[in-house]
């Protein structure tokens, strides 16, 4: 870590500037304000490979079935939106926003891959002012820490919501470089102010489908009524791609039902 080697007064600058998130974790699962589960990656981590890979349960863990929905479904997914943005660096690129561009290096409509698939991997290349290895190195880096912003357009029980869930990740693996790689300037959109994108005025329903939440999902048409899924999911922390680095604390809640908060350092 950068930190450890500044003098205390910086140190404490840094620590002043970390953020408190809180995040719904159990099983290795982080629940969202939303029908999609993320199995990975979790919080804080920095990702490992050639492409970045975001694994999305879009079934509320089995409550709800798989696309084509019946016309008449009270609950459904319109679409998933993601983006990887950093107030810090100052970038907001598409991962996808449902309309693949040249080579995929913006995705198509998720919910269409995989088909059969409660759990889409998305996997999106690197772009390449990303490549390099550990913390960013020079001042014009745009490397370091970012938040995966995953955007639900859903339909449950009657009413339409759209919700954003972000959520940070490290980007300090070491990607290499490759001509394959798209530009970041191809992907890259305005990024909006807090203000703007607004969150706690967006996401109009709370955490949901968390162990111990009694949400229902009510699916109608011609898949019958509610189901209530699994009563535990099946992620293994194993999915997640490398495991809670040093920048991260974890305070476990009682029992494997752990309502988690997470202490993100931001380094820059
Ligand atoms: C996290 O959420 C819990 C429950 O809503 C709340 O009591 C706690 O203060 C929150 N912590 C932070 C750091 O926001
Ligand atoms: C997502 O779904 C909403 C609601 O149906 C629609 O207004 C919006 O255009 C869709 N966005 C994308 C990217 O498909
Ligand atoms: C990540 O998202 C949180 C919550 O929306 C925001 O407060 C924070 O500034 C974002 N971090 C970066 C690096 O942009
Ligand atoms: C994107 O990937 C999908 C699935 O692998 C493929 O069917 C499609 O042709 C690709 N699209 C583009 C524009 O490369
Ligand atoms: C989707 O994102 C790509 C890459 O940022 C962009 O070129 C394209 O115009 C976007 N398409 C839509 C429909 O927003
Ligand atoms: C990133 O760009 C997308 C597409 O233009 C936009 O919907 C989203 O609000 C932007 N995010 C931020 C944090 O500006
Ligand atoms: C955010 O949205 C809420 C609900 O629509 C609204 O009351 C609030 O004024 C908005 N905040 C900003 C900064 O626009």
């Amino acid at each position: 870590m950068i930190t450890s080697l500044l003098p205390n007064a910086l140190l404490l600058v840094f620590l002043g500037r970390a953020l408190a998130l809180n995040f719904t974790v159990a099983g290795g699962q982080i629940f969202t304000p939303g029908l999609a589960v993320l199995d990975a990656p979790q919080p804080g981590t920095p990702l490992g490979g050639e492409t970045i890979e975001v694994a999305l349960d879009v079934s509320a863990n089995g409550r709800l079935p798989l696309p084509p929905y019946p016309s008449d479904s009270p609950s459904k997914i319109h679409n998933i939106t993601i983006f990887l943005y950093s107030y810090a660096i100052g970038k907001n690129f598409t991962i996808t926003n449902g309309t693949a561009t040249a080579n995929n290096a913006s995705l198509g409509d998720i919910m269409l891959s995989e088909p059969g698939s409660t759990v889409k991997h998305v996997k999106w290349l690197w772009p390449d002012c990303l490549v390099g290895d550990g913390q960013p190195t020079t001042v014009g880096s745009a490397r370091g820490v970012y938040n995966i912003s995953i955007r639900q357009n859903f339909r449950l029980n009657g009413a339409d919501h759209y919700t954003i869930f972000d959520m940070p990740i490290s980007v300090t693996n070491k990607i290499d470089f490759d001509l394959l790689r798209p530009t970041c300037d191809s992907l890259n959109n305005p990024l909006l102010t807090p203000e703007q994108v607004n969150v706690t005025g967006a996401n109009d329903v709370p955490v949901l489908f968390a162990p111990g939440d009694s949400t229902t999902v009510q699916t109608g048409g011609s898949s019958g009524g509610d189901s209530l899924g699994p009563s535990k999911p099946t992620a293994s922390p194993g999915q997640g791609l490398g495991n809670a680095g040093s920048s991260v604390n974890w305070r476990s809640g009682a029992h494997w039902v752990g309502l988690v908060g997470i202490v993100v350092a931001i380094v820059f």
